[in-house]
């Protein structure tokens, strides 16, 4: 396979990371959930007795990542949602994980899924998707899944906090949420997840010239 720059953007819970990892078992590619070092310097940021919200602590906390820092079990509970939506504001943040991002796809190309992967860390990707849904959708697919996990949630919160953070990744000055001119939007709202792979497959058949696109496995 060849290694191309797969580009996964969109907001919060629109379910990228699962499009995104069956494109890149698919494709014989490496997968890089952006979103975890967003997530691990929040954590650390916590940990440390700061400030989400203190520019200088989050800097530090970026510019020390340990990988160790990306292995943790306690990445996705809702502290770390808004602590990590806070720190993704700080310029000298994306700053220092951008060089990361960028090495990770170079040598065998890889399959990324963030808010500005098409537009900021690699906007020559050989495949652009812009993922989205509903924000009511995405809120009830992020309610099932922390209940799921045992968590307990109150849909209503989680709905709140998804716009929360959707108008903060939209509204920044450092790489703000947008969708490139060059992205194929997949409004997910009504297709389930086999619906948007088949979907994103049609979009990689036609852009790399693949064979049985039409197979979903
Ligand atoms: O899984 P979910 O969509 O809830 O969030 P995530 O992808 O794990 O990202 C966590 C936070 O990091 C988001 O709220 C964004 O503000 C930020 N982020 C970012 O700014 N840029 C990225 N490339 C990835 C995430």
């Amino acid at each position: 396979m060849a290694k191309w720059i797969v580009a996964i953007d969109g907001p919060a819970a629109a379910g990228k990371g699962t499009l995104a990892r069956r494109m890149a078992a698919h494709l014989d590619l490496p997968y890089l959930d952006t979103g975890l070092l967003y997530r691990a310097v929040g954590r650390r940021v916590l940990n440390a007795g700061d400030s989400p919200a203190d520019k200088a602590a989050a800097e530090r906390a970026a510019q020390t990542l340990r990988p160790e820092d990306m292995e943790r079990t306690d990445l996705r509970v809702p502290e770390v949602d808004a602590a990590a939506s806070t720190v993704a504001d700080v310029s000298g943040v994306r700053a220092a994980l951008l060089d990361f991002q960028r090495r990770f796809g170079t040598e065998l190309g890889a399959v990324l899924d963030g808010r500005d992967i098409g537009t900021v860390i690699f906007p020559n990707a050989d495949l652009k998707l812009f993922v989205t849904a509903s924000p009511g959708e995405r809120a009830r697919r992020r309610w099932l899944e922390l209940k799921g996990r045992g968590l307990n949630a109150d849909l209503a919160e989680v709905e709140r906090d998804i716009r929360a953070r959707d108008a903060r990744d939209i509204a920044r000055a450092a790489s703000p949420l947008i969708a490139a001119p060059d992205a194929i939007e997949i409004d997910t709202t009504h297709l389930d997840a086999d619906s948007a792979f088949a979907r994103a497959l049609q979009a990689a058949a036609t852009r790399f010239n693949l064979a049985n696109s039409d197979q979903v496995n």
